[in-house]
């Protein structure tokens, strides 16, 4: 069985303490700190960018996920790896040539990953497949957390799992948005490994509501 993953968006943390926010989620276990870039043209909002993963490199070991919600990405990969971004992961949307984006995380010596958005067809990935570490699987429109999980994005997870399968390649499947106690198994039993939760973590205690939701792996 592939290795379940929970990703914590810092997004829906409290900025004011950021570091502490972090380490909590650390110490319940969570191996992934998943770090959304917005940029106010791909997506409604702007987030944060280069100097606060720099910053707060500092305060982890976690696998740095740095989802990148922009315009041209290929402008900043050199740029989120330089500030400490493990995995990079650019929206199909948004890339000239997938195939070179990815890459060209790999150059820069990170993971690279490739996300589709819930109106995109997730047949779209699959050309790229071969070179990427992780697929990402959007369960709400990109731009904001706290959003109802679209339940039509679960048979696009599946689909994804049967084709990975299917060409037996070792590649990752990430959710990204709505993932809570209610909806974590169905994304979970469609072959979703990484999962992505900011409001369901963040919201009331960070550390017990981690330790739930890793409870269902
Ligand atoms: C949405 C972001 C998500 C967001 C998820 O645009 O990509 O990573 O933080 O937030 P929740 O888990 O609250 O839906
Ligand atoms: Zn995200």
């Amino acid at each position: 069985m592939r290795e379940r993953i929970l990703a914590p968006s810092i997004l829906s943390a409290d900025f004011t303490k950021l570091g502490e926010e972090i380490k909590i989620v650390e110490k319940a276990g969570a191996k992934y700190l998943h770090f959304d870039v917005m940029d106010g043209m791909f997506v409604p909002s702007i987030s944060f960018g280069m100097p606060v993963l720099k910053s707060i490199r500092k305060v982890s070991d976690m696998v740095y996920d740095a989802h990148l919600m922009i315009e041209q990405p290929e402008r900043y990969l050199e740029y989120f790896r330089e500030s400490g971004a493990d995995l990079i992961t650019v929206h199909l949307e948004t890339v000239k040539d997938a195939k070179a984006a990815l890459e060209q995380i790999h150059a820069l010596g990170a993971k690279a990953g490739l996300a589709v958005n819930p109106e995109t067809p997730v047949e779209g990935l699959y050309p790229y497949l071969e070179y990427m570490d992780m697929a990402l699987v959007m369960t709400v429109h990109p731009g904001f957390g706290g959003q109802k999980y679209i339940e039509e994005c679960t048979d696009k997870v599946a689909a994804l799992y049967a084709e990975i399968q299917k060409r037996g390649l070792d590649v990752d499947i990430q959710v990204d948005g709505g993932i809570c106690e209610e909806t974590i198994d169905k994304a979970i039993q469609a072959g979703a490994n990484i999962l992505v939760a900011g409001s369901s973590v963040y919201k009331g205690d960070a550390y017990e509501n981690a330790v739930k939701l890793m409870g269902h792996f």
